[in-house]
């Protein structure tokens, strides 16, 4: 290993299962491996923002063998506050990002190991780009949205809760002859949604990279009935708008929220079929947990791999699965939006392939190709 002695780690942006494990795999690979000192700053770049620098050496005792399972993240995370638009109290924006720099360099620090999405990716590359600090990245978010990796961390965790809040309403659903709207989380990409309806057999998945039609809806389910079954399993996603194109969002300060999608859908699907429709918002336990076995793998395989880049010097990258493997890609490469499910790839056309009603992208040819979504 050539001169690198003290290695930062931070999560960024939301939680979500498998950032422990990826924080324990990091220490691991650099304390035993190369002998590295390593320091875990705290709340994401708060943590070298503040004065004093927020932060805590990681030993290895603190991993006790409890990390592994643990969901959240120990070091903390912010998924608010760009340091180059920083929220001052007098409603005022202030850039930040040299305090971030000086910060990494009074720690002494030598590379940082960012585990973020895509936005906090971006602007903590655009950070590290500033003072020319040496960053390796992580890609992790519930939503699978990070470009260049199949998987990030906390997906298949988020994507099981989907499954087994589905395998719970369909007993009440059938017992009920009712139709069960589970509203799930997705801004900007349906992977959680599709996902988790086609595990947990919805019979309408709604994403917000396919429209969809009020009647369409009406019409599956009049179909489901028609096949002899009394009820149905409606999947949406958070992001998803109104059939004429209004995001659905609840006003909160100067932000706007999602949610609500699922209740205008019952308003709607009630107006149009004689069925009673209950719903159900799963909210932030997707995001908590223990990880699932997919998500401690992942963690554990991208936090080794990133320390070996630190190691190899080759900086500006994100560890990515792909093909079975773990794989460096240019950050550059990442941090150009959101990943959103390809209408004609093989996760879309499983879907339509089991007669689910996705939306009506009807001039859609299902392709397949080798990546999911
Ligand atoms: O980006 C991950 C995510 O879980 C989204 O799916 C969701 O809209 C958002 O975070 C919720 O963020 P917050 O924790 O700020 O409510």
């Amino acid at each position: 290993m050539g001169n690198i002695w003290r290695l930062g780690i931070l999560t960024s942006g939301g939680d979500c299962a498998g950032l422990n494990a990826a924080i324990r795999a990091v220490v691991h690979r650099a304390i035993h491996t190369y002998g590295w000192t390593v320091y875990g700053i705290k709340d994401g770049s708060l943590g070298l923002m503040s004065r004093p620098l927020q932060y805590q050496e990681l030993s290895l005792d603190l991993f006790n063998g409890n990390m592994l399972r643990m969901g959240g993240t120990v070091l903390g995370t912010t998924n608010k506050g760009d340091p180059f638009a920083f929220p001052m109290p007098d409603g005022s924006k202030k850039d930040r990002s040299g305090e971030f720099v000086e910060g990494f360099h009074m720690l002494g620090l030598d590379a940082l190991i960012v585990i973020g999405g895509d936005g906090s990716l971006r602007i903590l590359n655009k950070l590290c780009a500033q003072g020319s600090l040496p960053m390796v990245g992580i890609p992790k978010t519930i939503d699978n949205d990070v470009h260049q990796t199949e998987f990030a961390i906390g997906f298949t965790t988020a994507v099981n809760v989907v499954v087994d809040a589905l395998d719970r309403l369909q007993p009440t659903a059938a017992s009920h002859h009712r139709v069960m709207i589970l509203e799930v989380m997705g801004r900007d990409a349906g992977h959680i949604a599709l996902s988790g309806g086609i595990a947990g057999g919805a019979d309408i998945i709604l994403i917000p990279e396919i429209p969809y039609s009020l009647e369409g809806i009406a019409a599956k389910i009049e179909d489901v009935r028609k096949e002899g079954r009394n009820h149905a399993l409606v999947v949406v996603a958070e992001g998803c708008k109104t059939e004429d194109g209004r995001p659905v969002t609840v006003a909160w300060g100067e932000q706007a929220r999602y949610g609500g999608i699922g209740h205008y859908l019952s308003e709607q699907i009630s107006q149009r079929v004689t069925a009673e429709t209950r719903v159900t918002v799963l909210g932030h336990v997707q995001r908590g947990g223990q990880p699932s076995m997919r998500d401690r793998l992942l963690a554990s395989a991208f936090g080794v791999h990133a320390v070996d880049l630190v190691a190899e010097g080759k900086f500006d990258r994100m560890v990515a699965w792909q093909d079975r493997g773990v794989v460096e890609v240019p950050i550059s490469e990442v941090v150009v939006g959101a990943r959103c499910v390809d209408p004609a790839g093989p996760i879309v056309h499983t879907a339509r392939g089991l007669g689910i009603y996705v939306g009506e992208l009807v001039d859609i040819v299902s392709a397949h190709t080798p990546l999911v979504g």
